[in-house]
């Protein structure tokens, strides 16, 4: 069994694109600039964008943090959106989610322009990634790709089992993996038979925000496991910790390769929004 380290993995490709965005500063005069909203101050999306800011920052790319307060109104999101749009000095918007519950979330990512969405996330990308044509890619699926790759994973004609059908993972997971050629089912919470389903997956991608809820013996021996849950169990010393949506130990005893939680996939998603920033700077400045 091989453990899948996506934090070098995620590293690597990071000081790659540090070069790339060192090289797009020389050529555009500017350099690639990021704006990440956040709205209000859930604990777990504070840590979230300051990892995002500092990342770019990293990356020798201009970023900044937007916060603006949890009772914000549409009108208030909407015109700070608007602004970012028409700022030169912005390739990418990233809108943290979730929102608060008062806000119109698909009205705020409609607002940012298709050629901005670094998160991959307005009709317009998401369209065109169904149609295999070049779009601004989900991060999470991206990383998920970019890991499947690093294992040497060959996914066309692999079957490729996706647990989960959210618009942020599931389905453009499900999308990426049809267009590298794998076949492929979309599991989700109200699927009959999931172990039966899941013991036919040369790949498994679990998002389904259950802890541990993919056991080992769900598992085709030889399996490759991507794990995108993040959940925080407690334990029970009154602690807690971070576990997957795949029970880690018993999976491993089956899998080929499987990611850990956390390190995994959590590393990568950051590491190809900076990717995403890059190819939509270049794409503006008409270097792409
Ligand atoms: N919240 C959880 N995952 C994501 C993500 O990939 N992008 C944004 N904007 N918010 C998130």
């Amino acid at each position: 069994m091989m453990r899948i380290d996506g934090k070098a993995l995620a590293e690597t490709l990071r000081q790659t694109l540090a070069v790339r965005s060192q090289g797009f500063t020389v050529r555009a005069g500017r350099p690639a600039g990021l704006a990440v909203v956040l709205v209000g101050d859930d604990p777990a999306s504070q840590v979230y964008t300051r990892n995002k800011e500092k990342a770019a920052q990293a990356a020798s790319m201009h970023s900044v943090l937007h916060r603006l307060p949890v009772d914000a109104t549409q009108v208030d999101v909407l015109t700070l959106v608007g602004a970012l749009a028409a700022d030169s000095a912005i390739d990418g918007i990233l809108v943290q989610l979730p929102l608060p519950q008062h806000l119109d979330e698909r009205a705020i990512l409609d607002a940012v322009p298709p050629e901005k969405d670094v998160d991959g996330f307005h009709p317009i990308n998401i369209g065109k990634l169904s149609l295999g044509l070049p779009s601004l890619v989900p991060c999470t699926p991206q990383g998920c790709v970019h890991l499947l790759r690093s294992v040497g994973c060959d996914i066309a004609g692999k079957h490729a089992v996706v647990i989960g059908r959210s618009n942020i993972v599931g389905k453009p997971m499900a999308q990426l993996l049809l267009a590298a050629h794998a076949t492929v089912t979309i599991a989700h919470s109200r699927t009959a038979n999931l172990p039966d389903i899941v013991r036919t997956a040369d790949i498994v991608v679990a998002a389904v925000g259950r802890a541990e809820f993919v056991r080992g013996d769900w598992l085709k021996p030889g399996a490759v496991v991507l794990d995108v849950g993040i959940n925080r169990v407690q334990t029970t010393d009154g602690k807690s910790r971070l576990v997957g949506d795949v029970h880690y130990d018993s999976a491993m005893q089956v899998a080929s390769a499987i990611t850990p939680v956390p390190g995994g996939v959590g590393p990568m998603t950051i590491a190809c929004l900076l990717e995403n920033t890059l190819i939509a700077a270049e794409r503006r400045a008409g270097h792409a």
